[in-house]
């Protein structure tokens, strides 16, 4: 299997001072120990983890799927909050790169007798582990754990701030879907104002030269979003007519979504994705969310298990996307190295 481990994303064009025209190549290598978010990441970083999920990609069609890549390391799953598809799917991406896995969580562990965040890291990298994988319902959880250990830290989402494995995700299976995002039309719709997703794929898809709009209750929309490069709309229609493809937020009632609209009946009427508001919009329109869904609340059951919904396919994704991650992570080669 080829590994990208460097690659070359982009060609720049340079005219040289004698007139000739110079084609250089901008080179990424990996040499962050964490990934933290998107926000810290270049294009072609982003660009290097997407290539590299390619490759693994292929690993995971195989009728064996596992590589030696990760032998000898452990990766720990750290997680203080509920999760189904994150979870499993970073179990599953370390197993498949023959990694050793822990799995904690809050209940059970002495985190619930007042151990800190960063004790427990401190801990973990005592006990000789390689990686924590940490979600945490506080913002910046991830970043500070990351400065406490010398270890690997990846971010599986910190509170309100970034989720930023779910947003490669979805861009690989955009990319997939429609070759390349770069002047792609994408609405993301829904619970801005709560979502770690919502922030990750603006920053990757902005970089990646996408034109983002974001589509929710005024209530919902958090106060200068647009300088993040986004148009922001609360008319769904507008959001969905020229839309390439919607990526739709759950409304997380477990963190106040529910006093922003009167009812849930409500939202799903004036801003839930059904197939009669669909024949507005594009005929090959991606319909996409990161899941758990609420059924009749964001998206009607027809839209979800519908043609144009590839939710599923984002899940398959995000195992080779977190392989890709664990790998460079791992395996970053260190500025001064
Ligand atoms: C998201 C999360 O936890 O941030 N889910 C996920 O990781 N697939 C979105 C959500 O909870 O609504």
């Amino acid at each position: 299997m080829k590994l990208s481990y460097v690659k070359s994303p982009e060609e720049k064009t340079k005219i040289s001072p004698k007139g000739n025209k110079v084609v250089t190549k901008k080179t990424a290598i990996w040499t962050k120990k964490d990934l933290l978010g998107l926000e810290y990441l270049s294009k072609e970083e982003i660009g290097l983890i997407l290539d590299n999920a390619k490759s693994f990609k292929e690993v995971l069609a195989r009728p064996l799927r596992k590589v030696p890549t990760l032998r000898g390391k452990t990766v720990v799953n750290l997680f203080y909050e509920p999760s189904t598809r994150t979870r499993i799917s970073f179990e599953l991406a370390a197993k498949r790169l023959s990694a050793d896995v822990i799995n904690m969580v809050k209940e059970g562990s002495s985190i619930q007798k007042g151990e800190t965040l960063i004790d427990t890291g401190r801990n973990l990298e005592a006990l000789k582990t390689d990686v924590i994988v940490v979600r945490h319902n506080c913002s910046g959880a991830a970043a500070m754990l990351s400065r406490a250990v010398n270890i690997s830290v990846v971010n599986a989402g910190d509170g309100w701030h970034e989720h930023p494995t779910q947003a490669l995700l979805d861009i690989f299976t955009l990319n997939e879907k429609l070759g390349n995002v770069k002047g792609l039309n994408i609405s993301i719709i829904g619970d801005i104002a709560h979502s770690r997703v919502a922030r990750s794929n603006i920053w990757g898809l902005t970089k990646l030269g996408a034109n983002v709009t974001v589509c929710a209750p005024g209530k919902l929309i958090p106060a200068g979003i647009e300088k993040l490069g986004v148009k922001v709309t609360s008319n769904i229609d507008e959001a969905i007519k020229k839309a390439d493809a919607i990526n739709v937020l759950r409304m997380q009632f477990e963190r106040d979504a529910a006093g922003a609209f009167p009812s849930r009946i409500e939202y799903f009427k004036t801003f839930g994705i059904t197939e009669e508001r669909l024949k507005k919009a594009k005929k090959d329109i991606v319909v996409m969310h990161p899941g758990p869904i609420n059924r009749g609340v964001e998206m009607s059951a027809e839209v979800a298990d519908g043609a144009n919904s590839v939710i599923l396919e984002q899940v398959t994704n995000g195992i080779a996307i977190r392989m890709a991650v664990l790998y460079l992570v791992t395996h970053a080669k260190r500025e001064n190295a």
